[in-house]
């Protein structure tokens, strides 16, 4: 099928996303105000220097690739942010669920915050029927943490094959949607903006409408992947590598911030002090192997254990490396022991004071963390403690995932709250 020129202008200036009348996925679309987004965030000095990204994939036509660039501003934006996506010129404008299709029965979830590129479909019972995450560890091997530029690159260059190999999976076809789920933070700008350009994109193209999540609010649903119940009200703690916190959820819907952290989450610390020890990345599932050989024998502080719902883990991290400093005969096992006990205590304390003053059914504990077999283990036990339902999610979908994307968004659609799909990096709990 040939696409005229001037349908891609009319796509150009009509604003939203670049359409074309085919109905073949070919390559990553951004509309116009992410593009502008996306060229304040490179245009100035993080430009990257690799200047030979793909414009176009899959079946692109050179011949169509070459015309877009009539438009210097988008030519710009293609440049940097590599293949721009195009799909079916019959934009429904269908923004509602149709409840009607009882064939649409899986959200199509998508998460690119951070630096893992995950595609789920999920069904309302939270069976999930197939998912993809592609992980950038290597990327970001060498820098020793995240960075952020190359992140959202690599999800652009992921994005579209895991989209594809997902639907191929379970054999769906956009008919089979309900809706479509996707982060909207908190999270990197870029790597965000990649998965909304790309959910906004298919919304159009596919006649599906698209949400726009809280990823806080998908680890907290995490927990009810594959058969997994809370009872309300409930206590939630979410340990990961970006957050930590403590809140009160009286209903699905109704969220109580208690408190956060005032400086490292806990899942940083972990790394951190994996890194100190030379354990690698990621330092999470490091740190507990070597703890569970080791015995928690140095006295380590407990920050703020005394003190309400806040945290604050900076200090126990600068500690540990004092430890180390000065008392290299102690193993890293019992470093590691010492640590997490440290780490452990506080959060115990935490949930154990919010169980005694809310009073609530469950105890929920989701984010990155809370893999752990340790904080599994004294988790039950302050649960068994106050007599609640402690509500973890399977270890596999504890770290970031779309699976609790897209099982979050059946909240939204229920609670018929769609919020726009633009990037809020700073996204709180509160907020959807
Ligand atoms: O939830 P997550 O995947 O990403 C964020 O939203 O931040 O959490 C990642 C964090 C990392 O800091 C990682 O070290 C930690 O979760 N983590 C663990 C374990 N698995 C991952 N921490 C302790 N024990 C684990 N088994
Ligand atoms: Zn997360």
């Amino acid at each position: 099928m040939t696409v005229s020129e001037a349908d891609i202008v009319q796509c150009i200036t009509q604003g939203g996303v670049v359409l074309l009348p085919t109905d073949t996925v070919l390559g990553l679309a951004v509309s116009p105000r992410h593009g502008a987004a996306i060229d304040r965030l490179y245009g100035l000095k993080h430009r990257p220097r690799d200047k030979n990204l793909p414009i176009m994939v899959a079946d692109a036509d050179d011949e169509i690739a070459l015309r877009i660039p009539n438009d210097a501003q988008l030519l710009a934006v293609l440049r940097e942010t590599g293949p721009l996506l195009v799909t079916s010129a019959n934009r429904s404008g269908a923004q509602t669920p149709d409840t009607t299709n009882e064939a649409a029965a899986l959200i199509l979830g998508i998460e690119t915050s951070c630096d893992d590129t995950s595609v789920a479909l999920v069904d309302r019972s939270g069976h999930v029927a197939a998912i993809k995450t592609v992980s950038q560890y290597e990327v970001h091997e060498a820098f020793g943490g995240v960075y952020p530029e190359l992140a959202s690159r690599a999800h652009l260059e992921a994005i579209l094959p895991t989209i594809q190999s997902v639907m191929d999976e379970a054999s769906a076809t956009p008919k089979d949607l309900t809706a479509i789920g996707v982060t909207r933070g908190p999270g990197l700008i870029g790597s965000l903006l990649v998965g909304l350009s790309t959910a906004e994109a298919l919304s159009m193209g596919w006649g599906v409408p698209a949400y726009g999540v809280n990823h806080l609010r998908g680890h907290i649903r995490s927990v009810e992947l594959e058969g997994g119940q809370t009872e309300f009200p409930a206590v939630i703690m979410l340990v990961s590598g970006g957050h930590t916190l403590i809140a009160e959820l009286k209903d699905p819907w109704s969220y109580r911030l208690l408190g956060t952290t005032r400086d490292d989450s806990v899942g940083e610390s972990y790394d951190k002090v994996a890194r100190m020890l030379g354990l690698g990345m990621p330092g999470g599932p490091a740190i507990d192997r070597a703890a569970k050989l080791g015995r928690p024998v140095l006295r380590l502080p407990r920050p703020m254990k005394n003190e309400g719902y806040e945290f604050s883990f900076s200090g126990l991290k600068s500690s540990v490396a004092r430890h180390i400093e000065n008392h290299p005969e102690v193993s890293l096992e019992d470093m590691s022991a010492s640590f997490v006990a440290a780490c452990l205590d506080v959060l115990v304390a935490k949930a154990d004071r919010a169980l005694a003053e809310c009073k609530p059914r469950s105890l929920v504990i989701v984010g990155g963390v809370s893999a752990s077999p340790q904080l599994r283990d004294a988790m039950a036990q302050v649960a068994d403690h106050h007599r609640v339902n402690l509500c973890l999610p399977p270890v596999k979908w504890a770290t970031d995932n779309a699976a609790m994307i897209a099982m979050a968004t059946w909240d939204y659609i229920e609670r018929g709250v769609q919020p726009a799909l633009f990037p809020k990096p700073n996204l709180s709990l509160e907020t959807p």
